[in-house]
């Protein structure tokens, strides 16, 4: 049995949508979510140095859309308490928050700096005072300064700087922390940072340095999975992997052209990791695409680095769940092959024509349209690819300006229940949810614009006060009865 809501889209019309009416499963996971760089402050306490983030945005203002910066951002450094209580009215069983690797360790390698390790020791005691279970982040994109000047994630050396911090991380919060995910979203470091460039170090090489980024990551990945398997799985039991995103691709059209189109993209966004790391060396889409172009360009190699066999089985089966980050979906429609050009394009690589129709709701964001339903081919074309995996949704949330919180409730409601479908449908093994986020915080780019927090923060307010919307009493409501409606069947 379904329950059948209606909602009122502004200007357009009434859409039925059925929310699910069973009960999630009593281990499921229901997490909120953070970063340090965004929520933390204390950009310079405490012997942390700064981070390609804290120097970008200090040397050049307009970077950030209301010249804000995270110098102080939630101030959660100072408000352990605080945080643990909010996360704590939420009943979440598990926050996902992340190290900030210039607080641990200021030199990017080497001595460990204590108050920084306090910071997150204290908060891994609230926490677990409080009945949470820590879900860590080793590497949510704050990459030291002092790394990046030596070439940061496009140094080979990168693989070993980022072990080096993760075997720290593994040693000294291990014995507390049962799930790790060793980077996030890597596609906003490589793509962003290296691709388009609208993150730092905003380099513009799409195609290019970017791949050479993301042979990096895949590698400094699997290294410290490795090291985790090797040095700590035996004392510490947890799961180690990852949190990659994507959008969901939706084919125009239900022919063959379409529906390849729309794997394509997928295999380009996720693929080219998450294939290495689940499946066995790229996609073979990708590699094939990527070869061919390189060689119409005149170039002797692709410019994808290749993977050697001994790397390609180095790197598979490097996971211990599915961290999926998904915020929104696109339409993807077969178009013909562009030509290659120079300096090449992902837009070409890719070869697919992209849209969101005009009629899905917005958001405060421009892309991040309402479309939940769209998760359930998302998650059943990753059960199908990458051998049925335990997925965590390790982000999903609802941007607003601060307003239409409603609609942050719809949205997170409209995941949960296709989330549960999928479950029940197609036996797609969700383990877990986690909403971003617990409270409005610095939102990169566009500072303080965009507002994605079940709590409320007041930046005005030097306590930086917290305050529940009514989606977290929603959100509240589903960790306590597990539950999207009224009754529920178990
Ligand atoms: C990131 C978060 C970010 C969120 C909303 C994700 O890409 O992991 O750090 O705040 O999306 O844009």
């Amino acid at each position: 049995m379904r329950y059948f809501l209606l909602f009122f889209l502004v200007g357009c019309c009434f859409s039925e949508e059925s929310i699910n009416n069973h009960r999630f499963p009593s281990d499921f996971i229901f997490a909120a979510a953070t970063s340090a760089y965004q929520v933390e402050g204390a950009w310079n306490e405490d012997g942390k140095s700064p981070s390609l983030w804290d120097t970008t945005i200090h040397n050049n203002a307009s970077f950030i859309e209301d010249l804000s910066n995270a110098d102080i951002a939630c101030d959660s450094y100072h408000k352990i308490k605080e945080d643990v209580a909010i996360l704590k009215t939420l009943g979440v069983s598990h926050y996902r928050f992340s190290l900030s690797w210039t607080r641990i360790l200021p030199n990017g390698i080497g001595k460990v700096n204590e108050a920084g390790v306090a910071y997150y020791k204290n908060l891994i005691k609230e926490l677990k005072d409080n009945g949470i279970e820590p879900f860590v982040t080793i590497f949510h994109w704050d990459l030291p300064q002092i790394l990046f000047d030596m070439g940061g994630v496009i140094n080979p050396s990168f693989v070993d700087w980022h072990a080096e911090f993760a075997r720290e991380c593994f040693r000294l919060f291990g014995d507390d922390v049962k799930l790790w995910a060793t980077f996030n979203e890597p596609q906003q470091v490589c793509t962003g940072g290296y691709g388009y460039g609208y993150f730092p170090p905003a380099i513009k090489s799409e195609v290019q340095l970017e791949y050479v980024c993301v042979y990096h990551v895949l590698k400094a990945h699997a290294k410290s999975w490795h090291i985790y398997d090797d040095e700590f799985r035996s004392k510490q039991n947890g799961r180690v992997s990852l949190a990659l995103d994507t959008s969901a691709f939706i084919p125009a059209t239900e022919s063959a052209a379409d529906l390849e189109a729309a794997d394509r993209m997928l295999h380009f966004m996720l693929g080219i990791y998450a294939n290495a790391i689940y499946v066995g060396d790229y996609p073979e889409v990708v590699k094939t695409r990527v070869a061919a172009r390189s060689a119409a360009e005149g170039r002797n190699q692709s410019r994808l680095p290749e993977l050697t066999q001994s790397e390609i089985d180095y790197i598979r089966g490097t996971h211990d769940f599915f961290g999926l980050n998904v915020y929104s979906a696109t339409v993807a429609a077969a178009m013909d092959d562009p030509p290659v050009s120079d300096p090449p394009n992902k837009w070409g690589e890719q070869g697919v024509n992209t849209y969101q129709p005009t009629d899905w709701e917005e958001t405060s964001i421009d892309g991040t349209k309402v479309v939940p339903w769209t998760v359930q081919s998302l998650l059943i074309w990753i059960k199908d690819n990458y051998n049925n995996p335990g997925i965590i949704i390790t982000e999903n949330g609802y941007p607003s300006k601060g307003d239409k919180d409603d609609r942050r409730v719809h949205y997170i409601r409209g995941y949960l229940s296709n989330i549960r479908d999928v479950m029940i449908d197609h036996g797609v093994k969700v383990l877990g949810y986690t909403v971003w986020s617990l409270m409005d915080n610095f939102e990169w780019a566009s500072g303080y614009t965009q507002k994605f927090g079940l709590f409320e923060v007041d930046f005005n307010s030097p306590n930086r006060t917290r305050t529940i919307r009514p989606s977290g009493e929603f959100y509240k409501k589903v960790t306590e009865t597990r539950c999207l409606v009224d009754n529920c069947v178990d």
